[in-house]
């Protein structure tokens, strides 16, 4: 028997599969499909203070090995979510679960932070929105930016926090210290890479919004680069997200350095996904030799 939990900032999961944000809506849909609890977590659509209509559409576009999205947080905001999706999603899921929370100024990420975080297991804090304050940059895109957001809802999170960082910056590694310092307990990486697509025949971008961000296979590289770069300079545990597709992707972002491993755009084209991946891990990990998946976390030198 091959033993597939692991320890997520204190928290034991049963395997370290786990949908990610935006891709498995708030859960409960999910459960139509398949009983999730053979997930080891799922972290839950982004949610701000405030109900947001998200982007007007076309808000995907397709691309080679990938997608680009630009849906703008659609979500119905903390108190319903706390009020309705949560309670939804613990009465189908006994698994620890992530509430995954985003904002426009730091007092609206702790705002609400201080409303998600009673309800769920741990909280994965989104960095990748722009700062209403600071002409609309990402926080996520400076070290400063990253610190003051995580500092602000450290303040108020008594869960584990997790700060998942944006690639689009030049030095992923000052970035994921900054958020180190300022009291984060893990890091998720990574957010998807800023990108655009032109409809030839109209002339105009495709996205409504212009600019989305692409996820899928075609981002697993960079993905695994970052994990790689920031587990030798950083003691923070590490899910790592990026167009995984198989379990063999897992094993790879957990060589190196991940200790959970999110799935997202995998989960538009196969609902199926995470379940098939927790179901292929005890074959890969026997014909690995690999009796602890806990083992092999960073192993690669
Ligand atoms: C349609 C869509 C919606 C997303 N919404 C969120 C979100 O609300 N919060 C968040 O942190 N990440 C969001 N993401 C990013 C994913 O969680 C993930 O970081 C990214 O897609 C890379 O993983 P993948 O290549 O496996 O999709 C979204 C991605 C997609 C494709």
């Amino acid at each position: 028997m091959v033993d597939l939990s692991v320890n997520l900032c204190g928290v034991k999961l049963q395997n370290p599969i786990i949908p990610a944000s935006g891709t498995f809506g708030f859960g409960a849909e999910m459960a139509e499909y398949y009983d999730l609890n053979v997930l080891g977590s799922i972290s839950v659509k982004g949610t701000t203070l405030h109900p947001r209509f998200g982007n007007p559409t076309p808000r995907i576009a397709e691309s080679e090995g990938g997608l680009l999205n630009a849906v703008g947080l659609q979500n119905p905001g903390a108190d319903h979510v706390v009020a309705e999706e949560l309670p939804a999603l613990r009465r189908r899921f006994r698994q620890p679960v992530i509430g995954n929370i985003c904002g426009f100024s730091a007092d609206e990420y702790r705002e609400c932070c201080r409303r998600v975080a009673p309800h769920v297991d741990l909280i994965e804090l989104n960095i990748s929105c722009p700062n209403v304050h600071e002409g609309g940059m990402a926080f996520g895109t400076s070290c400063e930016g990253a610190a003051g957001v995580v500092s602000a809802v450290r303040s108020v999170c008594d869960k584990p926090l997790i700060v998942k960082l944006s690639p689009n910056v030049t030095d992923i590694v000052s970035i994921a210290r900054a958020c180190e310092d300022a009291g984060a307990d893990g890091l998720t990486l990574i957010n998807t890479l800023l990108g655009m697509r032109i409809d030839i025949r109209r002339r105009t971008p495709i996205l409504a919004n212009t600019t989305g961000g692409l996820s899928g296979p075609a981002v697993f590289p960079v993905a695994l680069r970052m994990i790689y770069q920031v587990r030798r300079a950083c003691h923070l545990p590490i899910v790592g997200c990026g167009g995984v597709q198989n379990a063999e992707q897992v094993i790879e972002m957990m060589m190196a350095g991940a200790t959970a491993v999110q799935v997202g755009s995998e989960n538009l084209r196969n609902p199926f996904a995470c379940k098939e991946i927790v179901e292929q891990l005890p074959e890969i990990m026997n014909e690995l030799k690999i009796n602890k998946l806990t083992d092999i976390i960073g192993i690669t030198e």
